[in-house]
């Protein structure tokens, strides 16, 4: 069920709901209000309480207090901000991440009021995101009482000056964005006894169903085989779940632009027979990460009506051990007709997504992006919060300022030449490994490989988004950031392809 949005006067009086949420900011002599609409004296009587109350205002601290004179709601309910932002992007992400922090902490309220201080469609956007995204839950397969039959959060007033159009839109935005990611969360959290290729695919081709002018092609093994997706086969051939490709085409009337989306969807990483420890493999149902953000995306863009033309690629395969598996020292023939060593059957993400790049270059797309939980050096060098981002340097560009209205973080790292050398093989025209430091950026080279020539015979612009760290939350959950699955990326690609629109 999806999450209810209005817009509220900031006349607090006649509002009857669960709770009004206020925001608190941090500073160095204690806590202070933000900007609210309470009346001077029930504010002043608030502050008052807030030291003694313990009361800081640090991100994620929620305290319950008894409702106020000035509104209907049962009861008042702070919400740390963090220390006031210098900026609007500052301003914007505290607000997307207490408006989720507070949705995600209040699951035994129905209907909340928010009096944040929101000023502008930007920020109005931000609480209607994150409190979306906070909203997110799952029972998983956990057989059903009653004490998790609770709904949450359902109906979520926002009290701002806004008004007209522009703030419906907004609100509409940040909902659209909310839903997808947290539809890339719950893909990402499927069991991947449940989720396997065909089982994604029949979900993809549904999720089209209802949108006219998005299409879904489904390659199955046996025209992966004939179409010479060597790479995308060769991964899956060692599981009784055979691989797929899907590919979604969004083709909106009056596009000026054409966008390619690449996404890893390895619906689970053993490793194959280059077997992970038992430790590493725990998280490896979020290795299609990359693959639940495209489709997500490409279903947002549609609904969004955004006049760019986007094909999504859902690159899909189980990788397992076995008698049918690849081996170290295979060879693969990949779409494009190059042919790859397959030196660790770990690095399979590469060789899927190869085959993923190699085709969306034969449509002759403007740009092309592919998102991949690829390489654990990704994680050591960023950690958990930062995605890798390679690349041509404007498409990288447009990928930060994407990256950073959604409230996702990328860093930039570089694609050295020097690196290439370390994946030559006497039998192949590449190998799928190379120099062990800097890992990533050797993946990100060899899926560069791959990119093909446009009319002008020059390389099709392109970026690589390396997801390994932040797409799955081992940890508490934080802000409006759950455990498992947490739908990175799935944003900036739509604010991405949006910004092929203006
Ligand atoms: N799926 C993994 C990368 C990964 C690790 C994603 C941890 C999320 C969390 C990928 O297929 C992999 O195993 N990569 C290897 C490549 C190596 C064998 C060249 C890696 O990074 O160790
Ligand atoms: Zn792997
Ligand atoms: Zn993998």
């Amino acid at each position: 069920m999806s999450l209810t949005f209005a817009l509220a006067p900031t006349d607090l009086s006649a509002l009857e709901s669960d709770a009004l949420i206020i925001g608190v900011y941090s500073g160095e002599d204690g806590a202070t209000l933000a900007p609210n609409h309470l009346s001077e004296d029930t504010a002043e009587g608030v502050s008052e309480l807030l030291e003694i109350l313990n009361v800081t205002g640090s991100a994620d601290q929620l305290v319950r207090l008894p409702g106020v004179e000035d509104s209907e709601a049962g009861i008042l309910v702070l919400i740390g901000l963090g220390a006031p932002g210098e900026d609007e992007t500052e301003r914007v992400d505290a607000l997307r991440y207490a408006a989720g922090s507070a949705v995600r902490q209040l699951p035994d309220l129905e209907e909340v009021t928010f009096d944040l201080p929101v000023t502008t469609t930007r920020e109005l956007e931000a609480v209607a995101f994150g409190a979306t995204l906070g909203s997110f839950s799952e029972e998983g397969l956990k057989v059903k009482s009653a004490d998790s039959l609770k709904p949450g959060v359902q109906t979520v007033l926002i009290a701002s000056e806004l008004e007209g159009d522009s703030a419906e839109e907004a609100l509409e935005r940040g909902l659209i964005l909310g839903e997808a990611t947290n539809g890339a969360r719950t893909l990402v959290n499927v069991p991947p006894s449940h989720l396997y290729p065909e089982t994604f695919a029949e979900v993809a081709t549904e999720l089209v169903e209802d949108l006219p002018e998005v299409s879904a092609r489904v390659y199955d093994y046996d025209q992966l085989l004939e179409g010479g997706f060597g790479g995308i086969a060769g991964v899956g051939q060692g599981s009784v779940r055979k691989p797929a490709l899907v590919v979604l085409e969004y083709r909106p009337e009056g596009a000026q632009h054409h966008v390619a989306l690449v996404g890893k969807g390895i619906t689970f990483d053993t490793g194959g027979n280059s077997l992970k420890p038992a430790a590493s493999m725990t998280t490896m149902k979020c290795d299609m990460a990359g693959a639940a953000s495209v489709l997500h995306a490409v279903l947002a863009i549609a609904e969004l009506g955004l006049p760019v033309a986007v094909t999504g690629y859902l690159c899909l395969a189980e990788n397992m051990p076995g008698g049918y598996a690849l081996r170290p020292e295979d060879v693969l023939t990949m779409r494009d007709g190059r042919t790859v060593e397959v030196l660790n059957t770990d690095a399979e993400g590469r060789l899927v997504m190869a085959d993923g790049i190699a085709l969306a270059s034969e449509s002759q797309p403007d740009v092309i992006v592919d998102i991949a939980t690829l390489t654990g050096a990704a994680m050591a060098a960023l950690g958990l919060r930062t995605a890798a981002l390679m690349g041509d340097s404007e498409i990288r560009t447009r990928v930060l300022d994407a990256g950073e209205a959604a409230g996702e973080d990328y860093w930039p790292l570089p694609l050295k030449s020097y690196l290439r050398a370390s994946m030559n093989t006497p039998v192949a025209d590449i190998a799928n490994m190379g120099e062990r430091y800097g890992s990533a950026m050797v993946a990100g080279l060899f899926l560069r490989e791959f990119v093909g020539k446009n009319d002008q015979g020059e390389r099709i612009p392109w970026a690589h988004l390396d997801i390994a760290g932040p797409a799955f939350n081992e940890k508490a959950p934080y802000g409006y950031t759950p455990k498992e699955g947490t739908g990175f990326g799935t944003a900036t690609l739509v604010n991405f392809v949006a910004s092929y629109a203006e």
